[in-house]
């Protein structure tokens, strides 16, 4: 080999070291296929029980890979699974809760004003009002859901509703509830109630009341309730008992519900509201259409994402459906 010939390669090599990497590098991947020929011929030259051990850790490796995976990022049943667990693992005094009371939420009570004014804090819970004249009427709602579930020996009593007030800030109807409770000593059931009265934190209207709750009452007693009572205005009797009621299916037989007086001042309004709504659900019963699906959206300022129906994959038929004729699937009260 000529000695100056030696020279031009290691100066070219030198001079055009941004250049050379990437072409190598290109041709190293174009023998990647001849690479893997080499490894499997040499892979066939391997004793019998090598080959065998090497399949088995290459097959336990994948095998980790994909539980790992499973356990990070579980799906949906998975969580179920987990959450039953840890269930049994605290054994929960839920479990032994056979019915469910419903307050449905209809405000935010907070300690602060709604309207934005810098007004001092009172230390007096109000509720975020959208109408003013009805004031606190829904103390007695409260105070009836209290009374009612007290009523029942094992009832799980729940305030339902989402943080569905701009102004209240990130506070849910559910909790503002359970606060005014508290703060009211549970109306004289402190030792009774207390312990079995919960929130369900999501719910947008009163169709959402009923099916987050019932999923909600799955999630802490691990089964369906027998008896569901709802208390809410009187106003919205016939929505909650001939549509919303129908709608899940749910037997009329053990269905109840308890109508609160609405306040005389704004009566006329809140009627003819409620004959509106009451159009609106006859044409979309689910509420997942046109105006009603918009009010959702509306009563969602925080925009958060319900949990269910993680905690009752019983119903998730019923949580996707979206038509004007009922759910026909199967529920776990219909058989
Ligand atoms: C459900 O309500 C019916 C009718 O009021 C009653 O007979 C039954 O005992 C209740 N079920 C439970 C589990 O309380």
């Amino acid at each position: 080999m000529p000695p100056n010939r030696v020279m031009n390669g290691g100066r070219e090599a030198d001079l055009e070291v941004g250049l050379y990497p990437r072409r190598l590098r290109r041709k190293r991947s174009l023998t990647l296929v001849q690479k893997m020929s080499l490894v499997s011929r040499r892979y066939q030259k391997l004793p019998v029980p090598c080959v065998v051990c090497l399949s088995l850790a290459v097959s336990a490796i994948l095998f980790a890979l994909v539980f790992m995976y499973n356990e990070a990022f579980g799906t949906q049943f998975a969580n179920v699974r987990t959450s039953s667990r840890l269930f049994s693992e605290h054994n929960s005094p839920y479990t032994s809760l056979q019915n469910l009371v419903i307050v449905d939420g209809h405000s935010v009570y907070t300690r602060s004003k709604c309207d934005n004014s810098e007004e001092e804090n009172s230390w007096l819970l109000k509720p975020c009002q959208i109408h003013p004249g009805q004031a606190d009427i829904f103390v007695n709602h409260i105070k009836a859901g209290v009374e009612t579930a007290a009523g029942i020996e094992d009832a799980l009593l729940l305030f339902s509703g989402g943080e569905t007030t701009k102004d209240a800030g990130p506070r849910s109807e559910a909790q503002s509830y359970w606060n005014l409770a508290e703060s009211k000593d549970w109306f004289g059931r402190r030792e009774s109630m207390r312990w079995r009265a919960l929130t369900e934190e999501f719910a947008r209207d009163s169709f959402e009341n009923l099916l987050f709750s019932v999923c909600r009452f799955r999630e802490l007693t691990g089964h369906y309730p027998t008896n569901i009572t709802v208390v809410s205005c009187d106003l919205k009797q016939r929505r909650i008992m001939d549509l919303h009621r129908p709608a899940l299916r749910f037997p009329e037989s053990q269905f109840s519900f308890v109508g609160i007086q609405s306040s005389p001042t704004s009566k006329d309004a809140a009627i003819n509201e409620e004959s509106k709504v009451l159009n609106m659900f006859q044409e979309d019963p689910y509420g997942c259409r046109g105006e009603l699906r918009k009010k959702r959206i509306y009563r969602d300022p925080f925009l958060r994402t319900p949990p269910y129906p993680v905690g009752c994959p019983e119903m998730r038929g019923l949580f996707g459906y979206c038509a004007s004729e009922y759910y026909i699937g199967s529920l776990p009260w219909t058989h």
